[in-house]
């Protein structure tokens, strides 16, 4: 990573981690213990891929932070319950997430149930309670594109094709619709969540972000399928080797370890033609992309 692009990161990390500690329930007032694992579960830990990839596309669309902090908390608090569930044993049965116990672990399976149920209300209410967009309409628009995306058209179904895929062997096409739903969706919204808080970009522009968001969310995934394969526990900070224990059909188990990685890289380059047109306003967008893609945890 270029210097001056991991002292962005740290900025943005620190400073977005500080808007999460002030806006999530304090683990003083009732019910605290569900605050408390809220607050285990979402904050100090995780790379934060999501929101950086909102703050770069709201920088590109000449958004105020202000605004791109409430939508980019609004997608991190889904995928952070998307996690308190997936590792859930009823899921993939998992202990171990961002270095620390798993959720359901350190609490118990029903407050790992509730965590995900208010994380993903409060994600709601993050995207409708302040003013995001100089118009309403735009505004109902942004609540829209992450419920579809949250929902069974987008990461739950994704996550329903997982499950109903365990021991099975998919086809490349098939492999593709469940990472694109299950991750690639989340990660979409991001990127349009945070340029919808600017007026900056044409719809011709909005279309090329969403095709560059919809070819690096499926890169991260298959990235993460060969993480799983070829990092360690401790490097990810959750169970490395679950996919092949768990039977799950990935790009790894598929294309095999080189192919994969060839095909993470492939996405990679077709991304960045998305954003040829951007110039230099793409350069955070483009280097996430190299870090999704180069990334060793
Ligand atoms: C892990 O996501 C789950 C997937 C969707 C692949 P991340 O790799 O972004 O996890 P954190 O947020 O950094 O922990
Ligand atoms: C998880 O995919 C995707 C979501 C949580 C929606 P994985 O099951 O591969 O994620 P990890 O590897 O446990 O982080
Ligand atoms: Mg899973
Ligand atoms: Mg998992
Ligand atoms: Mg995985």
């Amino acid at each position: 990573m270029a210097k001056e692009f991991s002292s962005w990161v740290a900025d943005q990390q620190s400073r977005f981690e500080d808007v999460l500690r002030n806006q999530l329930p304090s683990a003083e007032v009732a019910p605290q213990r569900l605050h408390a694992a809220m607050r285990y579960s979402v904050l100090d830990g995780g790379k934060r891929v999501r929101p950086l990839l909102a703050f770069a596309a709201g920088e590109l669309a000449g958004a105020d932070v202000a605004r791109v902090n409430y939508a980019a908390a609004a997608v991190e608090l889904i995928h952070a319950y998307s996690l308190v569930h997936d590792d859930m044993p009823c899921m993939d049965d998992d202990v171990l997430r961002r270095g620390k116990p798993t959720c359901h672990v350190e609490y118990d399976e029903a407050t790992a149930l509730l965590v995900g149920d208010a994380l993903q209300s409060l994600a709601f209410q993050f995207l409708s309670e302040q003013r995001l967009s100089d118009e309403p309409s735009k505004q109902l628009q942004m609540v829209k594109l992450l419920a579809v995306a949250s929902g069974s058209r987008g990461m739950a179904g994704g996550q329903a094709i997982d499950l109903a895929s365990v021991g099975k062997q998919l086809t490349l096409p098939e492999l593709e619709q469940m990472h694109i739903h299950k991750t690639g969706a989340l990660i979409r919204a991001a990127i349009l969540l945070g340029a919808h808080c600017g007026n900056g970009l044409s719809d011709a522009q909005l279309d090329k972000l969403d095709r560059f968001g919809k070819l690096i969310g499926l890169a991260f995934q298959v990235v993460d399928d060969v993480l799983d394969c070829e990092a360690d526990t401790a490097t990810l900070g959750k169970t490395a080797g679950k996919d092949a224990d768990n039977d799950k059909p990935t790009y790894v188990s598929l294309l095999g370890l080189q192919e994969a990685k060839a095909m993470a890289h492939r996405l990679h380059s077709e991304a960045l033609e998305s954003l040829s047109e951007f110039g230099e306003s793409a350069r955070r967008l483009r280097e996430l992309a190299d870090f999704i893609v180069l990334r060793k945890f």
